[in-house]
Parts: C-alpha cells; sequence; structure tokens
C-alpha cells in the first residue's frame, strides 16, 4: 500500500510569520520546508538581473521562456536555482527585488510554471509549503491547509525590525487583488492570527491541529 506524502499549506500575508512557522513545522515532522515566495522572488532577480522592465511583458515572457528552473532539496530545505544560479537569501530579499515581485507573481504565464515546479516537491517525502495559494491552487486536496495572519503594524514592524525595506501595504493590494490566485483565506484552513503570539505558540497551534486532523 502506497501512503501519501504529507502535505501542509501554509499561507498568508507578507511578514505575517508564516516562513518561521512553516520551517519548523517541518523540522518537526521530519519533512521538507519549501518558501513558495523564493521561488517568485528567484525569477523576479533574474528578470532584473538581465536588464527587463518588470512591466515590459513581453520581454517578461521571453525569458520565462528560455529560462531553466531547478529545485532541489538542501538539508529538509528546498532549493532553486535558475538560468543555472542557485539563490541565496541576500539576493532574494533586496529592496530592488522587494519593489518588483508583487507585479512579476501576478503574470498568469508565470505562476503557471512555477505551480508546476512548486507540485514536484509534493511528490517526494512530504513537504510545509508556504506562500500564498498553496491551500487554493498548488494543493487543495490536502486537509491540512493554515492561513497565518497578523495586523498590519505588527507586519511592518517584523519587517523594519529585521532591517527590510518592503511595502508591505502596497504588496498586500497587489497580491490581494490580482485576477490569478489572488491570496485569499481557503475556507478550510484554520486561521491563526499571529499578532499577539509568540512563534512557539503558533507552531505549537498548527501542530496540534495537524495530529487532530490526522485523528491522533
Ligand atoms: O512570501 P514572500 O513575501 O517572500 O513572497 C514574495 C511575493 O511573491 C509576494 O509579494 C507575492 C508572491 N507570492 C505569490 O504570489 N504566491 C506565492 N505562493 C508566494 C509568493
Amino acid at each position: 500500500m502506497s501512503v501519501s506524502p504529507l502535505i501542509i499549506a501554509i499561507d498568508g500575508p507578507a511578514a505575517s510569520g508564516k516562513s518561521t512557522v512553516a520551517k519548523r513545522v517541518a523540522a518537526a515532522l521530519g519533512i521538507v520546508f519549501v518558501n513558495s515566495g523564493a521561488m517568485y522572488r528567484a525569477f523576479t532577480w533574474w528578470v532584473l538581473q538581465n536588464g527587463i522592465d518588470p512591466h515590459d511583458l513581453p520581454a517578461v515572457l521571453e525569458l520565462l521562456a528560455r529560462t531553466e528552473f531547478r529545485c532541489g532539496e538542501e538539508d529538509g530545505v528546498g532549493t532553486i536555482a535558475v538560468g543555472g544560479v542557485p539563490m541565496t537569501r541576500d539576493e532574494l530579499a533586496s529592496t530592488a527585488v522587494n519593489a518588483a515581485v508583487s507585479p512579476i507573481a501576478a503574470i498568469p504565464e508565470v505562476r503557471e510554471r512555477l505551480v508546476a515546479e512548486q507540485r514536484c516537491y509534493g511528490s517526494a517525502r512530504g513537504v510545509a509549503m508556504e506562500g500564498r495559494d498553496i491551500g487554493s491552487v498548488v494543493f487543495p486536496e490536502t486537509p491540512y491547509k493554515f492561513y497565518i495572519d497578523a495586523s498590519p503594524e505588527v507586519r511592518e514592524a517584523r519587517r523594519r525590525a529585521e532591517g527590510i525595506d518592503d511595502s508591505i501595504a502596497k504588496r498586500d493590494r497587489i497580491d490581494s487583488s490580482r485576477k490569478v490566485s489572488p491570496l485569499v483565506v481557503s475556507g478550510d484552513a484554520l486561521v491563526v492570527d499571529s499578532s499577539h503570539l509568540t512563534a512557539e505558540e503558533v507552531v505549537a497551534a498548527v501542530l496540534a491541529a495537524i495530529r487532530e486532523r490526522m485523528g491522533e
């Protein structure tokens, strides 16, 4: 009998704490952590690196068509190489990438390519993936869906504390209003407001809900 891999979908707005939570949940369950936002950031970085204006749709699509993505895993964490270049956190969190990533992620062809890559992670040994549309589009069949939220003030303060220049409100607006796969709360997701909780408390709530849904 084959046992399907455990797939945990963790969605939420920018700086809601979903990355920290997904990472710790993956470690606790011995599955792979994947930050899907890093994949949209990686392609955005590649667009800028190639001297392309992120708003020049034909040029972005032409680059997409000739770009190879390679997904892998290192020490339980999903990795991505774009155009043969392995991505590191510094490149992906730059101010230029922060400013351009939401318009790039709103392009349907970009989403189609990256969603296909994201589904490949799900076929391996289980995954905790965080993003905006993981429960609604990438893995709609999983019973383990979470939406991690926090107030805009708390999220802006978290980014400032990290020393990252990020226009959270603007990204929220684009991510939530785009036509394809906007940020939504799936009806079957458990919503956790992390505004006044520690990361440990959020992780404990998520793990308890997973165990409950597993029927343990
Ligand atoms: O999670 P993050 O802030 O690193 O995501 C960067 C951008 O990528 C975000 O503004 C929206 C986009 N994104 C998306 O559209 N779908 C996902 N599953 C993950 C991220």
